[in-house]
């Protein structure tokens, strides 16, 4: 049998990067195939080459046994290539069924557009996917799960054979991916090959068959899935064995506390919530999707209003209204949506780590020291690993993890006393991790309080001292971190039900 694709041999360079190096990849038909690689390996680019957004430097496209050049995204689709990208992209003011068909929409005489046969059209393409969605609404109204449902749609309706799904799942919570999931089986049976991104480690043991690992735009090797231990992958995509260190919880039974939150409410979203965090120490915030961790976050430090509540820092109560009133109390707050709220994608890596601490930079006359900025940056490139050429390369080009380790660096120089990781590891791989687990332990080793949200259970496990749960909008109970703790006794608080709620507290 003849290969889906075959991709050898391709070589990608960008100014100062060479992004692939002999870069190779086939895809057979009805099976996942799944891509993994650090941060800024190349995973993206090769894909972008296959789809047609790129044109590779070097090296052979095969699409089902014969050479193909692949000149631009139109010329993929008619390949029957599809690829849902790592950053979303449907045009949020128009409906979901003029996003699947944008610029072939149906028509009637004088052109006029076919507006029932363009919604009869993407209802059919989601009676196939067994997903129910309504064609009229507009994107913006969707959640981020329907929305990558629809980018699914799109790449459907243009009959693809070859569908590449970069990190789909980053925004996804667990009943969203089993959802995906079915849809992904669905295809395969159907003879569907599908290109797998992505950075969760569990998740590629459960859909793929097998996995490609590449490593600084070269290829490393493919293995299969399911008789693969995860530790061989990893070592494989970081060219070295992982050491998990053990969490150490340090005693901070004389620690003054630094943060204090009592009664915070808002409407259903927060009910009634009190807790505190010492100097030194790491409280981890572990529940669903929905259960009200980022609002409470975002309460905290003043992105949205409240109904009621004291935030006290230090001893002191403080009047938090705004971000800029929380900034001020020594609150920093690494939201959870950082595209929207993180990066100046324009900029470069260096103003966009200096930008909210630019004063610092400034001398007595206003003047910034660039010297100092300079320095900076290129400190936290080398103690984040962020791949980039330099400290002026536009944000905009780095791969889409490196992106997020930048919003990390710029909180971690504004040098806040209480900081509040929302998902700080989501789309990081499994080596920078590591380092960022590390740099957490550091800083609290220096006296500051911080707050991790993660939906990844074992991410709460391994870092928090003491791990806070919330189910529907309260705080079901407070455990111990360390080993001594199970998912399980999280799960357990993090679904009890109201009625229960109130004797998981006592
Ligand atoms: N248009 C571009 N211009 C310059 N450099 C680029 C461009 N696109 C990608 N790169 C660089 O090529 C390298 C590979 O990036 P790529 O996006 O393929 O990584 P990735 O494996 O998808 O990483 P991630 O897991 O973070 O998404 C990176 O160093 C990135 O900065
Ligand atoms: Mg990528």
């Amino acid at each position: 049998m003849t290969d889906l694709v075959r991709l050898t041999g391709i070589e990608k360079r960008f100014p100062g990067v060479h992004a692939l190096r002999q870069a190779q990849f086939d895809l057979r038909a009805g099976e996942v195939h799944a891509l993994m690689g650090e941060n800024g390996a190349g995973k993206s680019t090769l894909m972008k080459v296959l789809s047609g957004i790129y044109q590779p430097d070097g090296g052979r496209i095969e699409v089902s046994g014969q050479t193909v050049t692949v000149p631009g995204p139109r010329a993929a689709q008619t390949l029957g290539i599809g690829i849902i990208h790592q950053e979303l992209a449907l045009m949020n003011d128009l409906t979901v069924a003029q996003n699947i068909f944008i610029g072939r929409e149906p028509r009637r005489s004088f052109g006029r557009l076919d507006e029932a046969r363009l919604n009869a059209d993407a209802a059919a393409i989601f009676a196939q996917m067994k997903v129910t969605i309504d064609p009229r609404a507009e994107v913006h109204s969707l959640s981020v799960a329907k929305q990558q449902m629809v980018e699914i749609a799109k790449a459907l309706s243009f009959n693809s054979r070859i569908l590449i799904m970069d990190e789909p799942t980053a925004a996804l919570n667990e009943a969203e991916t089993n959802e995906l999931f079915a849809i992904i089986r669905r295809l395969k049976s159907e003879g569907v090959g599908v290109v797998y991104i992505s950075h969760k480690m569990d998740e590629i043991r459960r859909i793929s068959d097998r996995v490609t690992v590449m490593r600084d735009g070269a290829y490393v090797g493919t293995v299969q899935a399911a008789d693969t231990p995860i530790e061989t992958i990893i070592s494989m995509m970081v060219g070295r064995d992982l050491e998990t260190l053990p969490v150490e919880i340090p005693d901070l039974g004389a620690a003054p506390v630094a943060l204090e939150v009592r009664g915070l409410r808002r409407g259903r979203a927060i009910r009634d919530v009190s807790f505190a965090v010492k100097r030194g120490e790491i409280l981890g915030f572990a529940g669903l999707m929905g259960a009200g961790r980022t609002e409470v976050a975002r309460a905290i430090f003043g992105a949205d209003p409240r109904e009621g509540g004291d935030i006290i820092v230090h001893g002191r109560p403080v009047m938090v209204r705004s971000p800029r009133d929380a900034v001020a109390a020594g609150i920093g707050y690494l939201s959870e949506d950082r595209k929207h709220f993180g990066l100046a994608l324009g900029l470069d890596v260096r103003a966009n780590v200096a930008m909210t601490s630019l004063a610092r930079f400034r001398n007595a006359i206003g003047v910034l020291n660039e010297a100092a900025l300079e320095a900076t940056a290129r400190r936290y490139i080398a103690q984040l690993a962020i791949r980039t050429p330099s400290d002026r390369q536009e944000v905009r080009l780095l791969s889409g993890g490196n992106q997020q380790k930048i919003v990390i660096a710029k909180w971690l120089l504004r040098d806040c006393d209480i900081l509040i990781f929302d998902e700080p590891t989501r789309g990081i791989d499994v080596g920078a991790k590591a380092e960022i687990y590390r740099l957490m332990q550091g800083l609290a080793a220096e006296g500051k309080a911080i707050i991790v949200i993660s939906s990844e259970l074992p991410e709460v496990l391994r870092l928090s001292h003491r791990i806070a749960v919330m189910c529907e909008g309260r705080l079901t109970g407070i455990l111990p971190g360390g080993p001594g703790t199970s998912q399980e006794e999280i799960m357990r608080l993090a679904t009890v039900r109201q009625g229960a709620v109130e004797e998981a507290i006592a």
